[in-house]
């Protein structure tokens, strides 16, 4: 008897990372000890991605409206970014992953935007494994702003509206030259996408957890894959369009 097929792993899984805040309360402790406690989260998520095989992860870090947020509370987000790009840009290089960022990067405070470049320009050369993180990103904006350089494209003669495809139009987008999402986890228990990703992710597969972002692990992580991979993708098709010999 032949072993049963390998479940498929998801190629890019995008995270939404929630409930920093919520995991503090229940300890009695202040909101930033959640988003510490979140980024040693990330290390631990980012070496079991890349152990099942997947080969992208994007991070929503800091959404457009997180500037809403008290003004302590962005310092202590920004401070702890900075951090983990000081601290994780070894890591990167050692396994050769790509770190690209999606979202406003340009209006970040400077120091964060030194850590950015410098992580960037070191991992530039890798292809294999890539890290995006989604920083000062709104998926709204990104698409007017893709539409506007579209119009001013054909309005210069660079692009044809009777040919534009998905394809043509999508490479205006912040996440031009990167695969969609596969599979967008959302952790904490809400069921919403929050201006996250929300063309790219017309075809993925959604995975809510109850679990608070601190508590999300590599359990959790498998877990999510695993589902993934049972899950049937059809992408408009039928089942029996699919899966003929069935
Ligand atoms: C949502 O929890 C989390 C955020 C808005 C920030 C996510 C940031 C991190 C995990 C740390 C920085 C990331 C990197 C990649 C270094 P919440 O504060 O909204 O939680 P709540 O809904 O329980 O209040």
């Amino acid at each position: 008897m032949s072993a049963p097929a390998a479940l498929p792993v998801p190629r890019h899984v995008a995270f939404i990372m929630d409930g920093n805040g919520r995991w503090a309360r229940q300890r009695g402790l202040p909101r930033i000890e959640g988003h510490r406690r979140g980024v040693e989260v990330v290390r631990t998520v980012l070496e079991t991605a890349w152990q099942l095989g997947i080969r992208q992860i994007t991070l929503y870090a800091f959404s457009a409206e997180n500037w809403k947020r008290p003004v302590e509370e962005v310092g202590a987000l920004m401070g702890l970014l900075e951090w983990f790009l000081d601290r994780e840009t070894a890591r990167l290089v050692e396994n050769r992953i790509r770190l690209r960022t999606i979202g406003h990067v340009e209006a970040l405070p400077p120091a964060v935007q030194q850590a950015l470049a410098r992580a960037t320009a070191a991992t530039a050369g890798f292809t294999e494994h890539t890290l995006v993180l989604a920083l000062n990103y709104g998926s709204r904006d990104e698409v007017l702003e893709a539409a506007k350089a579209y119009a001013t494209a054909v309005a210069e003669g660079r692009e044809r509206v009777d040919s534009a495809t998905w394809d043509t139009f999508s490479r205006y987008l912040a996440t031009a030259g990167l695969p969609d999402p596969d599979l967008v986890i959302r952790t904490s228990g809400e069921t919403r996408l929050s201006n996250f990703l929300l063309l790219q992710s017309a075809y993925a597969e959604f995975v809510f957890t109850p679990v608070l972002w601190p508590d999300f692990g590599k359990a959790e992580l498998t877990a999510a894959v695993a589902e993934y991979g049972r899950r049937e993708r059809r992408f408009g098709q039928t089942s029996e369009q699919l899966n003929p010999a069935s």
